[in-house]
């Protein structure tokens, strides 16, 4: 069976990454990560050093701009052979020459039920400062509007009212490390790219 090659993206902790890894140890998951891109250091790294996956980390600080930044990423993932990419807490926004090079073929996950509060790294934050009294998380495909792109799945996560915002993300989480792997599960029996 050839798995679908994935190239991961991350900023943090990494525990998307390393539900994605956890999923690839079946040897009947149709996808591996081949290779986790940083913009910083930071603990999901070490999750790949770990698993034994390639790790790269472009620091803004190293490149004349963000494009120099991304495009030297685009060749990397490339040099790969990825065929999916995941931005998987992923908090820096991809410039328009990187989306138009993986055009379908970069996915997102975010910690609330798109569109409701898109854009931002703080999501957890918003839901329970609003109120609701549900939220959940997205996988959708990325495109050069921020968190706009086409849904792919979404989990519901009701609110408890002595909710705090580590508890909900808590919660949240414990979803995302289920949706991410299903969605990319169900990609790898695809075609790719997905049509944007
Ligand atoms: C995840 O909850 C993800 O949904 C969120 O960052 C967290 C990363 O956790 N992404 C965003 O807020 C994107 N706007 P992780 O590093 O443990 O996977």
């Amino acid at each position: 069976m050839s798995r679908l090659r994935v190239g991961v993206l991350v900023s943090g902790r990494g525990s998307n990454l390393q539900a994605l890894i956890q999923a690839s140890k079946d040897p009947l998951y149709p996808a591996r990560v081949v290779v986790v891109c940083a913009n910083r250091d930071c603990a999901a790294l070490e999750i790949a050093t770990k698993a034994g996956v390639t790790r790269q980390v472009f620091r803004l600080a190293d490149f004349a701009d963000r494009k120099r930044r991304d495009l030297a990423m685009a060749r990397v993932l490339l040099q790969h052979g990825v065929e999916l990419i995941v931005c998987a807490g992923y908090d820096a926004i991809l410039e328009r020459a990187f989306i138009r090079q993986f055009a379908g073929r970069v996915i997102n996950i975010h910690p609330s039920l798109l569109p409701d509060f898109a854009g931002t790294m703080d999501a957890v934050e918003m839901a329970l400062e609003a109120r609701v009294s549900e939220t959940g998380c997205t996988v959708h495909v990325v495109t050069n509007d921020v968190d706009q792109g086409p849904i792919l799945a979404q989990s519901r996560v009701q609110v408890q009212p002595d909710d705090t915002v580590d508890t909900l993300r808590e919660r949240i989480q414990a979803e995302e490390h289920v949706l991410l792997p299903a969605v990319v599960r169900r990609l790898a029996g695809q075609a790719l790219p997905i049509p944007v």
